[in-house]
């Protein structure tokens, strides 16, 4: 489906997210000829810039990062529609000038009046931003066309625990209706994340197998190999749960436990989440299942980096983690008695996330001592950067005098089953935005029984008072992560 007239305004275009990923995604659609031709793309930002500067930025990223690839005919018929709007948020006339300039754009543009705001800023600025619209008029429709959209769309963190993602979510909402409100999660645009309900509900095979009848447990596994970059400043005292964790891996656990939905419209896939979220069980000792690491200096590849507390812009005694690793159980029928572990980490061996369904132990005549997992069947949904899933199960070794076996797998690729490449998360969920389609969008109450999952892990970290367990960089994090596994008599796949 192809958005209908509409523009776009970017708060925050100088952030690492916007040149990254948003400026890219929104020219690709455009390439993808899934945006109307009039469509506008407006910059707010504090520098004292042109449209000419602005357009340039876009252009450089761009042209560095655009999926599709840099068309000049294409780059010029998006440019045409590119403004810039200097101010800062406190001040009412720089909205007052936006207003102009989106009425300007519906005049020549034909926007129709359409427009999403994306809030692509420290959440301690969503207030006022929501308020200058509010004030400025943007919210609503205007009287001339009463008929325009106007929505909002808000960037990760909602909030630092349950209690601030209830304040930010009463700001937001008393200004915007909450079918206007769009949260992006963005791993709920990936197309692994997405096929994850196709797996096992487009299918007859998984599902009668998918509880605590053959599952033993699920390694829910999020990895990076990447530091902290230039986001001392975001990362610091905010940490790997609820960087990610809160979001990103609570999603995840919830679209591979949920019951199927009835249908895929956003309240039936938002209910049966919910549902997960809310019946997560913590563990009683939280000291024996937790684990949080620190990367320290170490190899990354051939590349010597540095670790978290020499980064620039880090406290010297931050005791922020950067691995964190949480054992979840889920207590309804289907999942009763399953653990869920799982882990995260900056600087660990290789980036990698996937999904790993580990079943119990087949009773086999074979003798137990040939591989040590012999028989421990394992579905594997690798949700990047090797798209795909894997399933392992034990074969006989050919030429083996009697029966030996061992594990094999069997692979289904992204790469090898289709040709075309996938879209990136935020094509699909800035499309989403503009379609006002609200199925990938967590809507708050989502996010509050995610934070209520967290507030008690992180409190009693906090609690301890301590450093997180040092690990070097390119490992697999801390010691205390493989114990906790260990003590359950299990351990972390390698990916
Ligand atoms: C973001 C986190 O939400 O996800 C970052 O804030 C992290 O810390 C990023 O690096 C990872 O995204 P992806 O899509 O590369 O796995």
């Amino acid at each position: 489906r192809i958005a209908g007239p509409c523009s776009v305004v970017l708060f925050g275009v100088t952030g690492d997210l916007a040149r990254k990923k948003l400026m890219p995604a929104i020219y690709d659609l455009f390439h993808r000829g899934l945006l109307p031709p009039g469509f506008s793309l407006v910059g707010f930002a504090r520098r004292d810039w042109e449209d000419q500067d602005f357009m340039q930025i876009v252009k450089e990223s761009v042209k560095e990062r655009a999926r599709t690839g840099y068309d000049e005919e294409v780059w010029t018929n998006l440019a045409d529609g590119i403004r810039f709007v200097q101010g800062t948020f406190d001040d009412a006339s720089a909205f007052e000038n936006l207003a102009t300039t989106l009425k300007e754009l519906e005049d020549s543009r034909g926007t129709e009046g359409n427009t999403a705001f994306y809030l692509s800023i420290p959440p301690g600025s969503f207030a006022q931003v929501c308020e200058q619209l509010e004030t400025a008029g943007l919210t609503k429709p205007s009287e001339a066309k009463p008929d325009a959209w106007r929505r909002v769309v808000i960037e990760k963190p909602f909030g630092h625990d349950l209690e601030s993602a209830r304040e930010l979510n009463a700001i937001v909402e008393s200004v915007f209706p909450p079918d206007s409100i769009f949260r992006i999660d963005h791993y709920l645009g990936k197309e692994t994340v997405q096929n994850i309900l196709a797996f096992r509900f487009a299918n007859q095979m998984f599902e009668p197998i998918w509880n605590n009848n053959h599952v033993d447990h699920v390694q829910i596994t999020m990895a990076e190999d990447i530091g902290i970059g230039g986001r001392a400043g975001y990362y610091d005292g905010i940490g790997a749960a609820r960087d990610v964790i809160q979001n990103h891996l609570l999603q995840l656990l919830a679209i591979t436990a949920m019951e199927q939905p009835l249908t895929f419209d956003a309240k039936d896939l938002r209910t049966e989440k919910e549902k997960v979220l809310a019946a997560v069980k913590l563990p009683q000792d939280l000291a024996a299942s937790t684990a949080r690491g620190q990367y320290a200096e170490g190899w990354q590849g051939a590349e010597k980096v540095p670790g978290f507390l020499q980064e620039e812009g880090i406290k010297p005694d931050s005791q922020t983690e950067t691995y964190a690793a949480v054992k979840l159980g889920i207590n309804t029928r289907r999942w009763a008695g399953v653990p869920f572990y799982l882990r995260t980490g900056k600087r660990l061996g290789k980036r990698v996330t996937e999904i790993a369904v580990v079943f119990k132990n087949a009773v086999t005549p074979f003798d137990e001592n040939q591989t040590e997992e012999l028989g421990r069947n394992a579905i594997v949904i690798r949700v990047q950067p090797d798209e795909g899933v894997t399933m392992r199960f034990g074969s006989k070794i050919p030429g083996s005098n009697g029966f030996e076996v061992r594990d094999v797998t069997m692979d289904f690729g992204y790469g090898s089953a289709f040709t075309d490449s996938s879209p990136e998360a935020y094509e699909r969920l800035i499309l989403d935005v503009l379609l006002g389609d609200p199925p990938l969008f967590p809507r708050h109450e989502e996010v509050e029984l995610s934070w209520k999952i967290l507030d008690p892990i992180e409190n009693f970290w906090a609690s301890m008072d301590a450093q997180p367990d040092q690990y070097e960089s390119g490992t697999w994090g801390p010691q205390s992560s493989d114990d906790m596994m260990a003590r359950d008599g299990r351990h972390w796949r390698m990916p």
